[in-house]
């Protein structure tokens, strides 16, 4: 069964409506490693080689994340910042990372509508993710499409409920000697029919 590693960044985790619902399943999970990244860095100062060995010891990686300005919370880009060294993770003799899985699961305050050239946000939100994309490119990683909980702000309990159920069934699929292709041939994971059912 493949480890999984859930690099979370959530800087009002307290208040979180969401994020609280969908981190809940991944507690009654196997193999599924939840770190929280505000809880752990409250001052930004992240311990490299802790998190390069966390790294080495999984086999996917998921950036977990509500969107914050079109991205991430800056935790996570200091995460990527001082953890994917070069030598380590990149460059001639950086091949830690190869082969691994690595995906985003956001959640969006903007409906999924809105995120298209016609939408006020004139962009997909996989175009607004290509940096982390080219990343796990760069680091020799198979990067997936995301997983994503949009419209937050009307999102109604049952909507939530199936979100989370969805999440708890894409977390099995990720443990599961999956084929990357048939999960890279979508704009988001949750069009999987496989979590559907
Ligand atoms: C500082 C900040 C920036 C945000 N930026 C975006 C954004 O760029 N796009 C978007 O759709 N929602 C944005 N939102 C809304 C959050 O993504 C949304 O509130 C969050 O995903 C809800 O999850 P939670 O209940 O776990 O906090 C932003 C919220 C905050 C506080």
């Amino acid at each position: 069964m493949k480890k999984t590693l859930v690099i979370f960044a959530h800087p009002k985790f307290e208040k979180s409506r969401v994020n609280a619902q969908l981190v809940n399943v991944l507690k009654t999970k196997n193999h599924v490693t939840f770190h929280d990244l505000y809880e752990h860095y409250p001052h930004f100062h992240i311990d490299v080689k802790k998190e390069q060995t966390l790294l080495e010891q999984h086999d996917v990686i998921i950036w977990h994340h509500p969107f914050y300005w079109y991205s991430s919370p800056a935790l996570l880009k200091q995460w990527i910042d001082m953890v994917l060294e070069f030598n380590w993770a990149y460059g001639p003799e950086g091949n830690a990372l190869q082969g691994k899985t690595v995906m985003n699961v956001i959640t969006t305050g903007g409906s999924r509508d809105v995120y298209c050239s016609e939408g006020y946000n004139s962009f997909t939100v996989n175009q607004f993710l290509r940096p982390f994309e080219q990343t796990a490119n760069l680091c020799g990683m198979k990067y997936l499409p995301p997983f994503a909980v949009m419209g937050t702000h009307k999102l109604q309990d049952d909507a939530l409920k199936n979100y989370t159920q969805q999440y708890e069934k894409l977390i099995d699929v990720l443990q599961s000697d999956f084929v990357t292709e048939t999960l890279s041939n979508c704009l988001f994971l949750n069009d999987l029919p496989i979590l559907s059912h």
